[in-house]
């Protein structure tokens, strides 16, 4: 707890808006999309996701993947606080919706489904994307795809899987996923590993969002190295979100942004 608010304080102190930015490409992405205030439409798609599955009161047996829970002592969950304390807050879904919206990524990949709220937000971002979603546990995913067909989202292919052993798999030398959002596993050994393994895909165009780089020290330190990366050019650090490009135009620069 100590570390986060120190981290916190650190972060608004070296923090800036829009004026403190003179790159182009990141002026622009700050003010027509991370403060885009316009109220869009899809925004009540995203409530309604959301406001289905706090209502949900029957519990489920998961399997637990990643760093660990923070909240919850037992495997058996309600999934209305499954959705409340994992998945994306309602105003970062906003902000993944704009970004995706924005960027209009043609193929995304996401490490972490969940219940799929922020899946949804990917969705509505850009509804013609095809959209790869990675779930460990297999009840959880089993619920995010009646959730997701209950709302007649057909574009995601849901993967039960651990993260690795499907990245190793995989043909990622021959795929390219214009975004990734990196949620699952905050542990800084697995972060870099997604990181690596990930990188045949990159491209010019490709968006990586990383949750939570400042969760734990050990994700701080995956986070300096991530930016410090000799093929990441830009870097913005949202807080919550460290945010990569690989856009071989642009100047190696690291920005620290309120959203
Ligand atoms: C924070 S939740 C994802 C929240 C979701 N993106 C959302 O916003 O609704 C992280 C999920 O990643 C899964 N996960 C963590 N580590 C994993 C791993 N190594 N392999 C597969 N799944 C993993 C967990 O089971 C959990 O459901």
């Amino acid at each position: 707890m100590f570390q986060i608010v120190t981290s916190y304080l650190k972060f608004l102190w070296n923090s800036k808006n829009e004026h403190g930015v003179h790159s182009p490409f990141v002026f622009d992405l700050v003010t027509k999309c991370f403060y885009d205030t316009k109220k869009h439409t899809e925004y009540s798609l995203l409530k309604e996701y959301r406001k289905s599955l706090l209502k949900n009161k029957n519990y489920i047996e998961v399997s637990d993947y990643g760093a660990g829970s923070k909240v919850f002592k037992s495997n058996k969950r309600q999934i209305s606080k499954i959705a409340q304390t994992a998945g994306i807050s309602k105003k970062r879904a906003e902000l993944l919706f704009r970004i995706t919206n924005y960027f209009q990524p043609d193929t995304v990949l996401e490490l972490g489904t969940s219940l799929g709220l922020a899946t949804s937000a990917l969705v509505q971002g850009n509804p013609k994307a095809k959209i790869k979603t990675l779930e460990g546990c297999q009840n959880t995913i089993h619920q995010c795809q009646l959730q997701l067909q209950k709302f007649n989202i057909n574009t995601v292919e849901c993967i039960n899987t651990e993260f690795s052993s499907y990245l190793k798999n995989f043909q990622l030398q021959t795929s390219n996923f214009q975004l990734i959002y990196f949620d699952g596993n905050h542990s800084k050994q697995s972060t870099l590993n997604y990181f690596e393994l990930l990188l045949p895909t990159i491209s010019n165009e490709s968006v990586w969002i990383l949750d939570d780089i400042h969760w734990s020290l050990e994700m701080e330190e995956a986070w300096k190295i991530i930016k410090n990366h000799p093929r990441v050019t830009v870097s913005i650090d949202t807080f919550q979100w460290g945010i990569v490009f690989f856009r071989i135009e642009q100047e190696k620069e690291h920005f620290v942004i309120r959203v």
